[in-house]
């Protein structure tokens, strides 16, 4: 456990019968979490909305509040509807990989009603935190792993929706006013050609303004972590370069728009604070701690959950490395994409060929691994199959070894959450399977498979829809699924 905010209270936190910890605005407030937990707040947004049109000169707390009251009020039925359309905190950053938050808080809410009052939740693929956040809007205490160090430090921030609205709008009213008067120093490196490529000049001087700004006036006050949060999250509203559907960035696609730098760090901020103000008066609870955590790795005290609500990596090639290559080099974390490896993705689990093939891994040596042996000759089979195919192929993709690896890495995080889960938890994986070359890898039954042989008692599957059957253009034919996956024990 680690970070500068990832331990906060957790001693006195997991000593605690209920796990709950009332930040000292929330006692003040009305509505509680059960006014959460009954649909005040409805559906996730896809895109970030900055609905506060400010210019500098009105840049200011009370004017904010005021933006965002006018939001608040009810305007007719399709405007409350619209509003309860978008979820506070949870779309401070966008993040492809996340899922419903509205589908987690009825989660907790029928495992409370089926097993009682006595939930506490793990999430150990944390991503942008929708778990977390979930269990505080339900007044759960909770504990999430996160490993990959920018999303960790996103969801670190997010969880400091309890923080004072009024203090962050004065910390960004004093960047803005540095930024604009003092530019971007350059300094003597030259510009990562990623950023080249996905912004004009003016629009990146004004971004690496306001960044450097934010460098010389942050200090440990936690204030400043939602600070760099917002300057994050326009990054991609700022740029003209088109995203793909899973979020990587596309410097050769243009989007018609793209948004100011300045007008887009205030419009940020204006809707952080308003939400802020939001969850606190929902009675929000500062109930959840974020680790910088392996879910391969076993954790702390044994028995400690009884509720698991996560959605791990899919063994589907998607590269969460990949996935925060802008943001990460506009930090100057990494130069491009050949410092992503070592500054990410060899933390995560096995789950894009980009991983198996840097790690140069052996397809014999992984088989042998006695994590495999509950999956018999199967995967053996799966994996020889991958092998033959990929030399057929152009690409060569080392899918062989990724799927080996994905499933040894699994294997171990159902030890973890044994040891981690008090008897008789519920666990749910959102998950779908996959085929890479189209050959057919049934996650979801070898998932289960590997639970029960880690300890737990049975495992179900509940489809939620198909995949793979639309488009013309797929890369095969081979039906897919994404569903739930419920392991109990
Ligand atoms: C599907 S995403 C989770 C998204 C999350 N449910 C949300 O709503 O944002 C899976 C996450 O697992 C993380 N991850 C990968 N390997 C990990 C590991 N070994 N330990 C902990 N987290 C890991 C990835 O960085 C990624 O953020």
């Amino acid at each position: 456990m680690s970070g500068r905010w990832g331990c906060r209270g957790l001693e006195s936190l997991m000593a605690s019968s209920n796990w709950v910890r009332t930040s000292p605005r929330s006692r003040a407030v009305h509505g509680g979490p059960a006014a959460a937990a009954t649909g005040q707040v409805s559906s996730l947004s896809a895109e970030v909305d900055l609905p506060y049109l400010m210019t500098a000169n009105q840049f200011t707390f009370d004017a904010v509040m005021a933006a965002t009251e006018a939001q608040r009020r009810p305007q007719g039925r399709s405007g409350t509807f619209t509003d309860n359309m978008k979820l506070p905190v949870h779309r401070w950053f966008r993040y492809s990989a996340g899922f419903s938050a509205d589908w987690v808080m009825e989660t907790i809410a029928d495992f409370v009603r089926t097993a009682g009052p006595k939930c506490r939740i793990l999430d150990p693929f944390v991503g942008s935190g929708t778990t977390l956040l979930a269990a505080e809007g339900t007044g759960h205490g909770a504990v999430g792993w996160e490993v990959h160090p920018f999303i960790w430090r996103v969801a670190q921030a997010k969880l400091l929706w309890h923080l004072d609205p009024e203090q962050l709008v004065n910390c960004c009213v004093e960047v803005s006013v540095l930024a604009e008067k003092a530019g971007w120093k350059k300094g003597h490196h030259s510009v990562p050609d990623l950023l080249e490529r996905c912004y004009s000049e003016d629009t990146l001087k004004s971004l690496k303004a306001l960044g450097d700004a934010y460098a010389e006036l942050a200090t440990d006050d936690p204030h400043w972590e939602l600070v760099w949060l917002a300057i994050t999250a326009i990054l991609r509203t700022c740029s003209f370069a088109g995203t793909a559907q899973w979020q990587y960035v596309l410097p050769n696609k243009r989007k018609l728009k793209s948004v100011e730098p300045h007008a887009a760090f205030r419009q940020m901020i204006a809707l952080m604070a308003g939400d802020m103000r939001r969850v606190q008066d929902l009675g929000y609870r500062d109930s959840a701690i974020l680790l910088r955590h392996d879910a391969r790795s076993r954790w702390g005290a044994a028995g400690q959950f009884d509720l698991v609500v996560t959605s791990p990596p899919y063994p589907n090639n998607y590269d969460y490395a990949d996935a925060t290559r802008l943001e990460m080099t506009f930090w100057g974390e990494i130069r491009g994409w050949a410092d992503l490896h070592d500054a990410v993705r060899k933390y995560l689990i096995t789950s894009c060929s980009q991983h198996s093939a840097k790690d140069k891994l052996d397809p014999q040596v992984l088989l042998a691994d006695a994590e495999l042996s509950p999956l018999g000759d199967r995967i053996g089979r799966v994996v020889e199959k991958l092998g033959t195919v990929r030399l057929e192929r152009g690409g060569k993709k080392t899918y062989h070894t990724m799927i080996a690896q994905y499933f040894i890495d699994m294997s171990l995080v159902w030890k973890s959450l044994r040891s981690s889960c008090c008897n008789g938890a519920r666990i749910c994986y959102v998950i779908g399977d996959s085929a890479p070359y189209g050959v057919y890898v049934p996650v979801d039954e070898w998932l289960g498979q590997l639970a029960l042989a880690a300890g737990f008692n049975s495992f179900s599957f509940e489809k939620i829809r198909d995949r793979n059957v639309k488009w013309r253009n797929r890369k095969h034919r081979v039906p897919l699924k994404e569903g739930r996956l419920w392991v109990e024990g």
